[in-house]
């Protein structure tokens, strides 16, 4: 039926089109997690160089942990908000100290680390450990919004609720970190703020918005 149909469309288009980033290479949580936490403020093309570096200083969660505060900081300049920093390494010690070097596995259980909220914790959960949750970020928000003429105002901290329920009734169980990220995708390609090209979209067909010709009403934003 749809969401099916909408899976499948996604995850083909997933297949052949994804972005090749360095943080795509593999699914070590450790990756994903410095990669989200990354990209929170600071644009793709940006992230790249520096995740590089970083994971050449840093190789694993135990040497960020005990990492100098000044060779941390002299690796995050240029980022800027170096609270994601401070947050990066506090939740370091905090898997090795509290946790043995062990990831939790669930977004429930990542989101008791410092400075990971419930996207990076859905993030991580669903890229990393398969677990079939939502990553509600601003891309998700617009995807779905202008799929789904979703009217509720996003600038209201209820309505991620109202998101999350609705991508976990439509989230690929089998590949939800793929469907998380062809989302991703999808918001920085064909289904931008601005500028989008739903013509050429591969979910086109999918689009209530686009199709009723209102996409950039979508999403629904009063200002703050
Ligand atoms: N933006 C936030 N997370 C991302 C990811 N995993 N891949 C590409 N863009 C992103």
């Amino acid at each position: 039926q749809q969401i099916q149909a909408f899976q499948t469309t996604l995850l083909t288009w997933y297949d052949q089109e994804k972005r090749d980033l360095p943080w795509r290479r593999d699914h070590d949580p450790y990756h994903v997690w410095v990669s989200e936490i990354m990209l929170q403020q600071t644009q793709v093309q940006t992230v790249m160089p520096y995740y590089n570096r970083f994971m050449a200083q840093f190789p694993t969660v135990a040497d960020l942990a005990t990492a100098p505060e000044a060779k941390l900081m002299k690796a995050w300049e240029g980022l800027g908000y170096y609270s994601r920093a401070r947050n990066l390494q506090r939740a370091a010690r905090q898997i090795v100290d509290e946790y043995g070097g062990e990831w939790p596995q669930t977004a429930a259980g990542l989101q008791k680390l410092a400075g990971i909220g419930p996207y990076t914790a859905g993030a991580i959960a669903s890229i990393a450990f398969n677990e079939p949750v939502p990553a509600v970020d601003g891309n998700a928000f617009r995807v779905f919004a202008r799929l789904l003429k979703i009217d509720d105002d996003i600038a209201k901290p209820q309505t991620r609720q109202v998101f999350e329920q609705v991508i976990s009734r439509v989230i690929s169980q089998e590949r939800p970190g793929d469907f998380n990220q062809a989302i991703m995708d999808l918001g920085s390609s064909y289904m931008t703020a601005k500028n989008p090209d739903s013509e050429h979209s591969p979910v086109k067909a999918f689009n209530q918005a686009y199709l009723d010709g209102v996409e950039l009403d979508y999403p629904v934003k009063t200002k703050k």
